[in-house]
């Protein structure tokens, strides 16, 4: 359905607005007989990660269902799992607009959304709605307002709610968007973090008898050192994953470009090659003790059997699917 002339029309409109208008286009869609335009048979490749049973290897990365609207449209294309969210404890506006901003000669996406999410009990209401036989991966975050010192809570209540009713949880300490999460990923702050995360899981599973396993994503941004330094941390507490990664800083590819200017985190296809580095470096520090889920700027099969190659178990896409659709998710599955 998202033939060049409906891509050429959203591509006219301010970004933000045209993702709203398809997100409600096709929620409407959902209800009707027209409903199977939107379904996409994929071959599958079953794996096992994390503990779970997944379909196949390629799923939505977070940021672009925050509060769980759509799981079952995404669901229909054909993904193997879907991480919604972020979503933080409170329902929050997020930044002023616009935050959103194509760089479309590059492919390239930069946002600065600030989190903007109905709240976890909102996204809970949705997620007992949907009907997804995949695995759920639900991402979480600190309110705008919340002191950074007291961000430990904001994520130890959203696993509280959460906990049964996701796949697997994302502790998301690398957004740009959100003053200060970025430190959450160093030295102190991040061995206290994970500590309290462990804590939480294991008294959730021994009160509800299911083990939900934890990822964390991290930033492209961080250097050699402080990779080497995560890495150790994860394996250290016993981190089920590590997704690597989130949007970056670093403008070097769009130089010149429209909006590069904008400040936000970059993603796409300028920070494709950046992402798989880091999964190569984590790759090797981590020698497959945690699972690895690659994502930044899949954009094509070969951009996927890259980020594999690099040591990704299971990969995502978002900026992918708005520059060529949900026909990504078939080309890449058919021949991965
Ligand atoms: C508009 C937008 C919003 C995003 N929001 C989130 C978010 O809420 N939480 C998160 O962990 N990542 C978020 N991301 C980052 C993506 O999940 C992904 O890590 C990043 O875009 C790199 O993948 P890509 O190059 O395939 O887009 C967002 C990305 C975009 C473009």
């Amino acid at each position: 359905m998202y033939t060049p002339l409906i891509k050429k029309i959203l591509f006219q409109l301010d970004a933000e607005r045209a993702h709203e208008l398809t997100m409600q286009g096709l929620q409407r869609l959902a209800g009707t007989p027209l409903a199977f335009l939107l379904r996409q048979s994929v071959p599958t490749k079953a794996l096992s990660c994390m503990g779970l049973s997944f379909k196949n290897p390629l799923g939505l990365a977070a940021g672009l269902d925050k509060d769980g609207e759509c799981i079952n449209i995404l669901a229909a294309m054909g993904f193997g799992f879907i991480e919604i969210g972020t979503v933080t404890p409170r329902p929050q506006t997020g930044n002023d607009k616009p935050r959103l901003f194509r760089v479309a000669k590059a492919e390239a996406l930069i946002n600065r959304m600030g989190f903007n999410n109905k709240g976890v009990d909102n996204l809970i209401n949705n997620v007992k709605k949907a009907r997804f036989d995949g695995i759920l991966g639900i991402n979480i975050g600190k309110n705008h307002d919340t002191p950074l010192e007291q961000s430990k809570e904001d994520y130890l209540t959203c696993m509280d709610k959460i906990y049964p009713y996701a796949g697997y949880i994302t502790i998301n300490i690398s957004s740009p968007n959100t003053k200060g999460l970025r430190s959450l990923q160093y030295g102190e702050l991040l061995d206290d973090l994970l500590v309290s995360i462990k804590n939480k899981q294991n008294e959730l599973h021994q009160q509800q008898g299911r083990y939900v396993p934890i990822a964390i994503k991290i930033a492209p941004d961080l250097t050699t050192d402080e990779l080497i330094q995560v890495a150790d941390l994860l394996v250290r507490h016993h981190l089920d994953a590590v997704i690597a990664a989130n949007t970056t800083l670093d403008r070097t590819l769009i130089q010149g470009l429209d909006y590069c200017e904008q400040s936000g985190g970059l993603s796409g296809r300028p920070l494709q090659s950046r992402s798989t580095e880091v999964i190569r470096l984590l790759s090797q520090e981590l020698k497959g003790r945690l699972p690895i889920i690659g994502v930044g700027g899949i954009d094509s099969l070969m951009a996927a059997r890259e980020k594999i190659a690099a040591g990704a178990s299971l990969i995502q896409i978002y900026s992918g699917l708005i520059f060529h659709g949900p026909k990504l998710i078939k080309t890449i599955l058919a021949d991965l």
